[in-house]
Formats: structure tokens, C-alpha cells, sequence
């Protein structure tokens, strides 16, 4: 069976009006998908439709064959399906370390949330450098990277990435990258939406373009990357 994710015919919007209008997207299994398009174009609907956050007039959301489609974003998070979203959502007021751990708050096992968090530290070093600091206190570069740190500590499967380099300068977005293409290379699904196209199709498998609430077009990324029509419509001047 497939492993994946997979999207078909989503009608989903707010209020009266559609943003999707019968989305089919395939998230392969253990890759790395990149959803591209315009400002405004849908795609934080589509991974809210995904994690349970917005539930879709029409169509399917299949996980491993399954169809889940309008869980609640708890019953998507037990599934192994995590969300970092596109705003900043670490709580300011709230140490580093106690920001890591609410990232296993649906866990009673308060044993196991502590050693996962020792392990979490160890491998996102931020967080063991600055755990008793306020996440308010840390750069956009930094916030980010323990919004990820955090949502590793449930070890989710697949993962959906709401533009993760947004704001943030040239060096650490290649950081934060780099971290994607890590936690790829352990066999994880991610889906990443991405504003920086080129940067984000060139860590990517397969690449898609959102345009008017339909994929209009998918292609291993390496394709959309060398496309001109691709370029010239969607990546900006190179
Ligand atoms: N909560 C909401 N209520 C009403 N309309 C909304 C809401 N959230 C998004 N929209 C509208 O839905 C459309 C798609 O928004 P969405 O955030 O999915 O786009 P996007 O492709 O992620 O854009 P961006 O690149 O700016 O992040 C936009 O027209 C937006 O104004
Ligand atoms: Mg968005």
C-alpha cells in the first residue's frame, strides 16, 4: 500500500467563498514534495486541510490508504502527520525547553517526553544552548528552528512545513534547509511550502504549482527548475 499522502478533488475555503477548487496533490512517501504559487494562491489552505485545521466542502484526504479526511488536528498529530505553520508559533513568554516540550503534549508519559527531550537537544543544539531562555529572546533563525525542534518531539512520519525560511536571511535560510534535507534523509514524508521556489524545489523530490485552488503542474523538481516557463512565471529572475 501506499505510504503517502494524497489529496483528491479538496473544495475548501472560509466562509461563503472556495480557495481550492478540486485539488488532486501527491505527497510521495519519504520524500520531499514542494508546493510553490503565488501570494494568496492557497497553499497554507492546503496544509491546513491537511492537518485537520480546516475541514474540506469536497473531496479526500488519503494517509496510507486511509481516508482521514476532516480529523481534528489532535487526531491527525496521534497519526504521525505535523504541521509547522507559516506565523511564528513558539510561546514568547515561555522558556526554550518548556516551548520543546509542549511539542509532546499529547503524551501522559512524562518519563519518555523527558528523554525524548534530552535527545531533541542533542540533535538541535539550540535547544540545550539556550533551554532556560526566553523563545521570545531568539532570532527568527532560531525561533525556527526549535518550532521544528519541537515538532520532532513526537518523531512525526510526515511533516507539512508552512514556509519555514520566510524572513529570514540568505545564510540561515540555507540552515534551516539543510534540516529539511536531515530529516528527509530518515525516511520522512514532508510536504514544504515554500515562497523561496528555487531553494525550496532544489532540496525537493517532486515540485508542484498551485495556481487559481488547482495544482496546475507537477514534475520531479530538478524539471520545474530547469523549465523556462516554470522560471519565467513562478521562480522570479535567477
Ligand atoms: N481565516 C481566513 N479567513 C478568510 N479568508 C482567508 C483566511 N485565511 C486565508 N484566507 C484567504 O484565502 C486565500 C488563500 O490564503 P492562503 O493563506 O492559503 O494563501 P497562501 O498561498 O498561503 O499565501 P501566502 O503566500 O501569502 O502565504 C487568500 O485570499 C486569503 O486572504
Ligand atoms: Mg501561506
Amino acid at each position: 500500500m501506499d505510504a503517502g499522502l494524497h489529496l483528491r478533488g479538496i473544495v475548501a475555503g472560509y466562509g461563503q467563498g472556495d480557495i481550492l477548487r478540486g485539488l488532486d496533490l501527491d505527497v510521495s512517501a519519504g520524500q520531499i514534495t514542494c508546493l510553490i504559487g503565488p501570494n494568496g494562491s492557497g497553499k497554507s489552505t492546503v496544509l491546513r486541510v491537511i492537518s485537520g485545521l480546516l475541514t474540506p466542502r469536497a473531496g479526500q484526504v488519503l494517509l496510507a490508504g486511509e481516508d482521514v479526511t476532516g480529523r481534528s488536528p489532535r487526531a491527525m498529530l496521534t497519526l504521525g502527520v505535523a504541521h509547522v505553520p507559516q506565523e511564528r508559533s513558539l510561546f514568547p513568554a515561555m522558556s526554550v525547553w518548556d516551548n520543546v516540550l509542549m511539542g509532546a503534549y499529547i503524551s501522559n508519559d512524562h518519563d519518555a517526553v523527558a528523554r525524548r527531550a534530552d535527545e531533541i537537544a542533542e540533535r538541535f543544539p539550540i535547544v540545550a544552548r539556550r533551554r532556560h531562555d526566553l523563545a521570545g529572546s531568539l532570532s527568527g533563525g532560531e525561533q525556527k528552528t526549535v518550532e521544528i525542534a519541537r515538532t520532532m518531539m513526537l518523531d512525526p512520519p510526515v511533516l507539512c512545513f508552512d514556509e519555514p525560511s520566510v524572513g529570514l536571511e540568505p545564510r540561515v535560510r540555507r540552515t534551516i534547509f539543510s534540516i529539511l534535507a536531515d530529516l528527509s534523509s530518515d525516511g520522512r514524508t514532508i510536504l514544504l511550502v515554500e515562497q523561496n521556489a528555487r531553494s525550496g524545489l532544489a532540496i525537493a523530490h517532486n515540485g508542484g504549482v498551485l495556481d487559481a485552488g488547482v495544482v496546475r503542474l507537477t514534475a520531479p523538481a530538478s524539471e520545474l527548475l530547469d523549465s523556462p516557463d516554470v522560471g519565467r512565471l513562478y521562480l522570479g529572475a535567477s
